[in-house]
C-alpha cells in the first residue's frame, strides 16, 4: 500500500500503476485538485466544518491562529495532523499509517469539544473512490466508472470494477476497491454516501457537498449501484459531546482480493486500542529497519541523518513513479536506482542482499547493455515493450560499484564465481541493431549454441560491461555517450557525444577489477579465469589499438556479431595475472589519455572537460556566453583516480568559484550555459538552476563529498555536505520533511523529496569516509575523517549500526580535540577490552566480530590521540 498525505490530508494511494483506490495526483494537483480524505462535522446550530481545512468556506478565509491553528506531527511512516477551530468548539486530531498487516490505510479521528458547551455533531467521511489504473485518468474517464459496481455493507462501501481498461487489455477485474468505518469503539455506521454525485449534488464540489450542506439522509446497507464514480461517504449516528470530551473515528481504506480480507481488517483495526497497538508494531517495524544512528557534536544533522536513511526504504517501496514529484514511469525503478540503492541496503539490512545482487546481474547483456525495465520480482527482467532501444553508457558502472562494496563488506569474495544468465531481447549490438527473430513469448535469456540458456559467472558479467565499454568509443577515444550517462538529461547526442566523465569512472571500475581478480588469486588460489570463447576477443594485450579509435570500433563491432544471437557456450582460459595485468593497463591508458586531453584552464581555473556534443565539440571550458564547468566531469576523475593530487586542489578551487553557491545548497551541477544545447540533451531545454541543468542536484554533489573524502580531502568533503544539511533546515527556504531532496531548486526549495539515491550515497559518504567505518575484505577498519568541530561537547563522536550481524556501537574520542590530520587512532577497545595499540589505521578482523554475541551492542571505542 503506497500512501500520500499532506497536510489537507490530499495525496493518493495505490498499490500498483494499475490500482489507484484515490484518484492519482502529481504535485500540482495537490492543491488543484478537490478529491482528498475528508472529515466533515455537522455541528448543531453552527452548521457543517470540515475536520481537515478542506471547505469552501475555511479555503476561502485567511485564518489567524487564534481561530483555526493547524499543527504538524509526523514520524517516520505516520502523520498525524492536528486542528483547532474557535469558532466551532472543536479540534481534531487525525492520525494516518498503514499497519504492517495489511493493505490497508488507517486513518483515525478524534474530535475534541474545545468549548465550555455541550456540541451535538454528525461525522461523516468523504473519500471520492477511484478504483482504476492511472492510465484512465485521462483516458476513458468516464467509461471506466461505468465499470463499477459498488455495494454498502453494515460498514462499508465496496467497489468491484467489472473488468480493467488499461494498457493491459481488457480484463476481467479481480480486485476489491473499500473504505469502511467504525467509532473507536467499534460501532458501525449509521450509513453511507456510496455516489459522487448524489454526494456533491447538482452545481456541488466536494469542498461544498450538498449531502453535507443540506444535511441529506445517508443510505443503509444492502445497496447496489452500478456505473457510477464511486464515493466513500461513511456517516456515524448523531453524537453529544461535553466539554473536554472527545469522541474517536476510524477509517480503513484498502483494497482486497476478497470480501473476507476486507471482514478481516474490519475486526482488526476496529476500535482505538486496535489501531493504536497496530500504530506501535509498525513504529517498531521501521525502527528496526532503520537500523544506523549519528552521533556528530551537532544534534540536528543526527536527526537529520535519521531520516536520510529512511529513505532508502522508501524508494524501494515507492520507486520512482508513487510520490507526487515523481510521477515518472508506470512502477518500479531504473537499473542504476536498483544498483545504488543496494548500497544502502548493504549497511541497514545485509542479509539477502548476495542473492538480490547475482540475480540483478541476470539483466546484463552478453553485449555489455542492460534490460531498462525490471519486473516486479527480483531478478526478473521485462524485454522492452515499448521498442525504446536506448542505452544509458554509465549502466555498467554502477554493479560493479556496488558488489565491490559488498565483498569489502563481507569478505565474501566467492560471489564472484556463482553464475548466472544473460539477458536477451530483440535489442542487439549495444541497441544498434534490432533481431527480428525474436519473439516476446520466449524466455528473456541468451542461448548457446546447443539452444541451452548460457550461464557465466558474476565476474565473467563484470568483465562483458567493462571491456565492451572500453572499445565503444567516440571520435576523441572516450566513450561514446548513446543515449545518456547518469545525467539522464544528457539524451541528445546519440551519434557524436562523449562521457569523458564515465569513461574516468570505467577506468577507476578497471582498476577495482584487476584487483579483485588479485584477491582470488591471493585467497582462493585461483591461478586461472574461465571465461567464455568469444570475449577473448576483447583481451587483446597489443596496446597499439588503445590509440586506434576505428580498430577499437571493429573489435567491439565484430565481438558483438559473434554473440548477437547466442555465444558458443565454449570457454577459454586466462592467466588471472595476465588479466589483471590487462585490464590495468587498460585503466592505465584512459587515465593518462584524459590527463593529457581533457585538463583545460580558463583564466585562473583549471577542470577537466567532461563531454563532446553531437557535433563532436568540446562541451566545457572558455565560451562565449561564459565559462562552462560540469560538476560531473571533476566527480569521476577525482573518484576513479584519474585527476592528480595538483588537479584535485584546482578542480576544488574551480568548483568554488564556479559552481558553489550557499544560498542553494552547495555545488550546482553546471555553470548556466545561455543556450539550449540540443546537440547534448534536454537538460539545457530546462530553466536555468533547475533540477539537471545546475541545480544543487544532491546526488551528484554527495558522490562530489564522496570522492573529495576518498582523495583525503576531508574538510572540502564536509563542506560539500554540510551545505546541502544547511539548506534542509533551513525551513524557509527549503519547505521540505527532514531528508534529502533530489535537488535544490533556483530559490533553494527543496524538490523530488524522498527517492534519490542520494539517500544512499550520503549515508555511504557518512558512514564509510566520513566516520571511516567499513569492510575491508570483510574486516571491520575505521579511517575517520570526522573533523574536530564534529566532535561533541566530550569529544566524541559515534555510529551505531550492523556490522557481519552484529550491532556495534563505534565512539571515537578524540581527547586531545585534535583536527582531522593531526590525529591518529592509537587503541582500539571492544566491549572495555583493548584489541589494538598503535596502528595508523584501526582494524577489528571480521573472525573476532563474528565471535560476538547476535542480540545485543556491542561497544567499540576508539581512541585518537
Ligand atoms: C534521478 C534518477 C537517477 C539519475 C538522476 C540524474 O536521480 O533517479 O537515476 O541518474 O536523476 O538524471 P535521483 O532522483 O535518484 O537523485
Amino acid at each position: 500500500m503506497k500512501s500520500v498525505v499532506n497536510p489537507y490530508l490530499s495525496g493518493d494511494f495505490k498499490t500498483s500503476q494499475n490500482s489507484f483506490l484515490l484518484q492519482p495526483i502529481s504535485s500540482e494537483e495537490l492543491h488543484a485538485n478537490k478529491v482528498s480524505r475528508n472529515f466533515w462535522c455537522n455541528v448543531k446550530g453552527k452548521g457543517e466544518w470540515s475536520a481537515t481545512g478542506v471547505s469552501s468556506s475555511q479555503q476561502a478565509k485567511v485564518f489567524t491562529r487564534e481561530e483555526e491553528e493547524v499543527t504538524l506531527r509526523a514520524g517516520v511512516l505516520w502523520h498525524s495532523i492536528h486542528r483547532v477551530s474557535k469558532d466551532m468548539g472543536l479540534s481534531s486530531s487525525i492520525l494516518s499509517f498503514v499497519p504492517m498487516d495489511h493493505q490497508v490505510e488507517i486513518m483515525k479521528v478524534d474530535i475534541q469539544n474545545i468549548s465550555n458547551e455541550e456540541i451535538t455533531f454528525t461525522a461523516t467521511a468523504a473519500i471520492p473512490l477511484y478504483c482504476r489504473s492511472a492510465d484512465n485518468i485521462r483516458d476513458h474517464r468516464h467509461v471506466t466508472s461505468l465499470l463499477h459496481r459498488i455495494k454498502t455493507t453494515g460498514n462499508s462501501i465496496i467497489v468491484n470494477p467489472t473488468l480493467t481498461f488499461d494498457e493491459r487489455g481488457h480484463k476481467k477485474n479481480e480486485l476489491l476497491y473499500y473504505v469502511s468505518g467504525s467509532t473507536g469503539e467499534g460501532e458501525c455506521p449509521k450509513g453511507f454516501f456510496p455516489c459522487v454525485e448524489k454526494y456533491i449534488g447538482e452545481g456541488g464540489s466536494f469542498e461544498r457537498p450538498e449531502a453535507i450542506i443540506r444535511e441529506k439522509e445517508p443510505v443503509g446497507e444492502g445497496i447496489f449501484l452500478d456505473g457510477y464514480e464511486a464515493m466513500g461517504g461513511i456517516q456515524f449516528e448523531p453524537c453529544t459531546l461535553k466539554p473536554g470530551e472527545e469522541k474517536s473515528f476510524i477509517i480503513r481504506m484498502g483494497i482486497a482480493t476478497k470480501e473476507s480480507v476486507i471482514e478481516e481488517v474490519g475486526l482488526a483495526y476496529s476500535t482505538v486500542k486496535d489501531v493504536m497497538n497496530a500504530l506501535e508494531q509498525a513504529k517498531e517495524h521501521w525502527e528496526k529497519k532503520q537500523n544506523v544512528y549519528y552521533e556528530t557534536g551537532d544534534a540536528d544533522f543526527n536527526q537529520f541523518m535519521y531520516w536520510v536513511s529512511v529513505q532508502p526504504i522508501l524508494r524501494r517501496i515507492y520507486g520512482c513513479s508513487f510520490l507526487p514529484h515523481h510521477d515518472y514511469g508506470k512502477g518500479g525503478r531504473g537499473w542504476r536506482d536498483l544498483w545504488q540503492d543496494c548500497l544502502a541496503l548493504l549497511i541497514m539490512n545485509p542479509n539477502g542482499v548476495r542473492k538480490m545482487l547475482i540475480d540483478n546481474f541476470a539483466g546484463v547483456r552478453m553485449d555489455g547493455t542492460n534490460a531498462t525495465i525490471i519486473g516486479e520480482q527480483q531478478g526478473e527482467f521485462i524485454a522492452d515493450r515499448n521498442n525504446i532501444t536506448r542505452v544509458w553508457m554509465d549502466h555498467g558502472v554502477w554493479p560493479l560499484i556496488t558488489t565491490n562494496f559488498y565483498i569489502e563488506q563481507t569478505g565474501d569474495i566467492d560471489i564472484l564465481l556463482e553464475e548466472n544468465t544473460y539477458f536477451y531481447d530483440k535489442q542487439v549490438v549495444r541497441g544498434e541493431e534490432i533481431d527480428t527473430t525474436f519473439t516476446s513469448d520466449r524466455k528473456p535469456c541468451l542461448i548457446d549454441k546447443e539452444n541451452h540458456i548460457y550461464r557465466g559467472s558474476i565476474l565473467e558479467h563484470l568483465l562483458v560491461q567493462h571491456l565492451t565499454a572500453y572499445y565503444d568509443v567516440g571520435e576523441h577515444n572516450h566513450m561514446r555517450l548513446r543515449g545518456a550517462d547518469w545525467n539522464d538529461a544528457l539524451d541528445m547526442a546519440d551519434q557524436k557525444g562523449e562521457s569523458v566523465a564515465f569513461t574516468a569512472a570505467y577506468a577507476g571500475n578497471l582498476i577495482t577489477l584487476a584487483k579483485l581478480i588479485q584477491v582470488l588469486e591471493d585467497q582462493k588460489g585461483m591461478k586461472e579465469i574461465k571465461i567464455v570463447k568469444e570475449l577473448g576477443s576483447l583481451l587483446q594485450e597489443e596496446t597499439q589499438i588503445y590509440d586506434d579509435v576505428t580498430k577499437k570500433k571493429e573489435c567491439l563491432h565484430n565481438y558483438c556479431y559473434t554473440c548477437k544471437q547466442e555465444v558458443s557456450g565454449d570457454f577459454i582460459i586466462l592467466s588471472s595475472e595476465a588479466l589483471a595485468r590487462d585490464l590495468t593497463k587498460k585503466a592505465e591508458w584512459i587515465k593518462e589519455h584524459i590527463k593529457k586531453n581533457e585538463w583545460i584552464t580558463v583564466g585562473n581555473h583549471s577542470w577537466f572537460n567532461g563531454y563532446y556534443d553531437n557535433h563532436g565539440r568540446r562541451v566545457e571550458g572558455e565560451f562565449e556566453k561564459g565559462n562552462r564547468m560540469m560538476l560531473t566531469s571533476q566527480v569521476f576523475t577525482i573518484m576513479s583516480d584519474t585527476a592528480t593530487k595538483e588537479q584535485v586542489e584546482a578542480i576544488i578551487k574551480a568548483a568554488d568559484e564556479y559552481l558553489y553557491e550557499e544560498k542553494v545548497g552547495g555545488y550546482r551541477l553546471n555553470t548556466n550555459f545561455y543556450e539550449v544545447k540540443d546537440d547534448l540533451g534536454r537538460m539545457f531545454g530546462f530553466a536555468y538552476g533547475h533540477k539537471e541543468n545546475g541545480a544543487v542536484f544532491s546526488h551528484m554533489a554527495v558522490m562530489y563529498a564522496n570522492a573529495l573524502y576518498k582523495r583525503g580531502y576531508a574538510k572540502e568533503g564536509y563542506k560539500v555536505i554540510h551545505a546541502l544539511y544547511q539548506q534542509v533546515n533551513n525551513f524557509e527556504v527549503s519547505r521540505i520533511y527532514p531528508g534529502i531532496p533530489e535537488y535544490f531548486n533556483e530559490e533553494g526549495r527543496g524538490m523530488y523529496h524522498y527517492l534519490t539515491g542520494a539517500a544512499s550515497w550520503l549515508m555511504l559518504t557518512v558512514i564509510t569516509e566520513m566516520f571511516g567505518v567499513k569492510g575491508s575484505k570483510g574486516n571491520l577498519v575505521f579511517e575517520p575523517k570526522l573533523l574536530k568541530q564534529q566532535f561533541n561537547s566530550k569529544n566524541n563522536a559515534s555510529l551505531t549500526m550492523n556490522f557481519a550481524n552484529r550491532n556495534l556501537r563505534v565512539t571515537y574520542q578524540n581527547v586531545n580535540e585534535k583536527e582531522y590530520g593531526d590525529y591518529q587512532i592509537m587503541r582500539v577497545l571492544l566491549n572495555g577490552e583493548d584489541i589494538m595499540v598503535t596502528s595508523h589505521k584501526g582494524r577489528i578482523d571480521r573472525k573476532v566480530i563474528e565471535g560476538l554475541e547476535a542480540d545485543r551492542y556491542h561497544e567499540i571505542v576508539v581512541l585518537l590521540e
